[in-house]
């Protein structure tokens, strides 16, 4: 599979998918592009570093599906196959969720349905969890919605803080999210298999 990686920001979710592909001889994906809505972003930076080919856009003035035509445009060029979110904070158009449906992964860092939007580490404080975690899910047209492909758990310390939370939770994203991307891809090979593994998505 052909992955495009979508960042806004630092870019240690892509870092750490690209890393696994290239330490795993029989990964079947590749990372092939990132964009990013933000070309500030600096994990723009660390993927040029790598030879990985980038794109920036920003999304000021325009329309979100204008805005969103012209990402797709950029991952098609690169002939992706799929699309890996990671940290990218722009809300998507219906067209764009369409367009890519079934083959866009998005990664959120709390145990789903519990706790989407931001500030998600101050709400599982607030809510006295004593487990978080973060979860890969199929990208649908509601925001972190869509089928779970997996999730990692990771339990809540007195005296944590939103950013030693949002820490630990990094560390099992860094594990989580080349393992389920790579199920995924090698799933949908397998057209059974695919049907089993998005059922209840509608194709
Ligand atoms: C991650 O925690 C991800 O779950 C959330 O944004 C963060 C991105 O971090 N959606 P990075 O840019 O991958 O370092």
């Amino acid at each position: 599979a052909r992955v495009g990686v979508l960042i806004s920001g630092r870019g240690s979710n892509m870092a750490a998918l690209l890393y696994a592909s290239r330490l795993d001889p029989a990964c079947p994906y590749e990372i092939v592009v990132v964009g990013s809505n933000d070309p500030e972003a600096a994990g723009l930076k660390l993927a040029a570093a790598e030879g990985i080919p980038t794109f920036a856009h920003s999304h000021k003035g325009l329309k979100r599906a204008e805005f969103d035509a012209i990402i797709t445009r950029e991952l098609e060029r690169a002939g992706v196959t799929h699309i890996a979110l990671a940290g990218y904070m722009r809300l998507l158009s219906a067209e764009f969720v369409t367009h890519w449906q079934g083959r866009c992964l998005n990664i959120h860092p709390s145990l789903l349905p519990k706790h989407k939007g931001l500030h998600t580490h101050a709400a599982v404080l607030a809510a006295g969890e004593l487990e978080t975690g973060c979860t890969i899910h199929i990208v649908t047209p509601e925001l972190d919605d869509g089928p779970i492909l997996g999730q990692a758990r990771i339990a809540v310390l007195p005296g944590d803080t939103p950013e030693t939370l949002a820490t630990r939770v990094q560390y099992a994203e860094h594990q989580l999210y080349p393992r389920v991307l790579a199920d995924f891809v090698s799933a949908a090979d397998r057209p059974a298999a695919l049907l089993e593994r998005v059922r209840g998505l509608a194709l």
